[in-house]
């Protein structure tokens, strides 16, 4: 079949539409013989049938995986380099205390950034000292509250928090881990990184002032230095601009050994995950080696000991073990006039939720892909547009891919990759309750966050008569 014209360049005509190509859909993503999807051993029919649509669905063994091989691989590199590392989970990208429970189970720390993301943390039985608490602008109760339930690390992001993390200590008579977040110059956005000597944006402090504000930070006794940190972006492929950012900061953290110890660096997180076959990310065990490489050599070149590393990944976590659950309501072939003057037919294809349950294509232009879930077919694949059903035409949740020709109203239709920052992102916008969040494993579906109702839409308006 030849592809639609109106096809991004990068999208291809599959060979066969019912595939679930591995490297985007959750490990135990299987078409069962009648073709029905099933993930963690569930049928996707019968998810849809006991907890409705739409629905985020977690993929709990493939999480579990994906958190252990991480630390696994940080920890061989680090052991081949002489150090040590630390996986923080981002609990930006999906946070909830099940899932806190699971990356926890596999050794990993996690990082939040607000008060809220810390209270799910500590719900979930978390150990406080294995928290870290980060952000530009945290309130004076966000730092109060860190430092009081003992938390591990705070990552100081401006001077003049440094003042205010180092009262709340002295206050409740602690000595608090801090480090601070150092702006390389390094922003990297998937196969591009740029490098600059500053850079135009809110986190961390400039490369420049960062021996003043650690001598500043070493001058208070209620806190204790560990170390920098560094987070150079999201949704990134190469391993480029993660070993430029590296060698930046230890150049400072050289020349920081001269005033006392600094016994860790944090490089932060942004490995890039496939949200289509056209992404190919670097396997972890290969960014590893490099990233830790890099430290390991620039330490050797300036004759210092390799701190203890940290890292911070949260969508390669939770990302692609997450897939949205839709059903489709309405058709509607568009036909699209084309610069040569001949037309070319999209469908759109409207589903139940919409850019309340994923923003991410509203808000990057992110692209993602579908499949029929409910049914195989061997229908010839035509283009599609998976939009939803808000009353706005920029909400698409896939821009672009081709389905079975026949796909019809009814159908349920999935979208791989929604794990990260879908629900953490998600709104009540229309008044479009959230979905429920349900993990799979071992053929046993349970909610791990309750879908929202009507009457939990109407619970905050003071107007309602009860
Ligand atoms: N550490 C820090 C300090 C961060 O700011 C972030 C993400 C991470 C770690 C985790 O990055 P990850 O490994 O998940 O890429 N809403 C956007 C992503 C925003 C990322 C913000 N910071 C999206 O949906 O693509």
């Amino acid at each position: 079949m030849v592809s639609n014209p109106l096809a991004p360049s990068w999208l291809t005509v599959p060979a066969d539409a019912n595939e679930l190509p591995a490297r985007v859909w959750p490990a135990t993503a299987r078409r069962d013989d009648d073709g029905v999807v099933a993930i963690g051993g569930v049928r996707l029919t019968d998810l849809a049938a006991e907890f409705g649509t739409p629905l985020y669905v977690i993929d709990e063994a493939d999480v579990r995986a994906r958190a252990s091989r991480t630390l696994a691989a940080f920890a061989a590199a680090a052991r081949a380099a002489g150090t040590t590392a630390t996986v923080y989970y981002a609990g930006k990208a999906f946070l909830s205390t099940e899932v806190a429970r699971w990356v926890a189970e596999a050794g990993l720390n996690i990082d939040t950034c607000s008060a809220g993301e810390l209270a799910v943390a500590l719900a979930a039985g978390v150990d406080a000292a294995r928290l870290g608490l980060h952000g530009n602008n945290k309130s004076l109760a966000e730092i109060d509250r860190a430092v009081a339930v003992g938390l591990g690390t705070i990552v100081i992001d401006s001077e003049q928090e440094i003042a205010r993390v180092a009262d709340a200590a002295a206050r409740h008579g602690r000595r608090q881990r801090v480090r601070l977040r150092v702006n390389s110059g390094v922003h990297a956005h998937t196969h591009e990184f740029l490098a600059t000597a500053r850079e135009d944006q809110k986190f961390g402090i400039p490369l420049g002032d960062v021996e003043r504000l650690v001598a500043e930070i070493r001058g208070h006794e209620s806190l204790e230095f560990v170390g920098l940190h560094c987070h150079i972006g999201s949704q990134i492929f190469g391993v480029g601009g993660f070993g430029e950012s590296a060698s930046r900061l230890l150049e400072v953290h050289a020349r920081l050994l001269a005033g006392g110890p600094v016994p860790e660096l944090n490089l932060g997180g942004g490995f890039g995950i496939a949200y289509t076959v056209a992404d190919d990310p670097t396997d972890i065990e290969v960014l590893a080696e490099h990233i830790v490489g890099t430290v390991a050599a620039q330490c050797a070149a300036r004759g210092i000991p390799v701190p203890h590393l940290a890292f911070e990944p949260g969508r390669s976590i939770v990302g692609g073990a997450g897939v949205s659950l839709y059903e489709l309501g309405t058709t509607k072939p568009v036909e699209v006039s084309l610069d040569d003057e001949t037309a070319a037919t999209r469908l759109y294809a409207s589903v139940d939720g919409g850019m309340s349950d994923n923003a991410r294509y509203a808000l990057y232009q992110a692209a993602y892909s579908v499949r029929l879930a409910s049914r195989a077919s061997a229908a010839e694949p035509v283009l599609v547009r998976i939009a939803g059903k808000h009353c706005e035409s920029g909400d698409i949740v896939v821009d672009a891919d081709y389905l079975p020709g026949d796909v019809a109203p009814g159908d349920l239709l999935a979208v791989p990759a929604t794990g990260a920052y879908c629900w953490s992102l998600s709104s009540r916008y229309n008044y479009l309750p959230r979905p429920a969040v349900v993990a799979v494993r071992d053929g046993a579906a349970r909610v791990i966050v309750r879908g929202e109702t009507e009457e939990d839409l109407l619970s905050h308006d003071t107007g309602v008569t009860p």
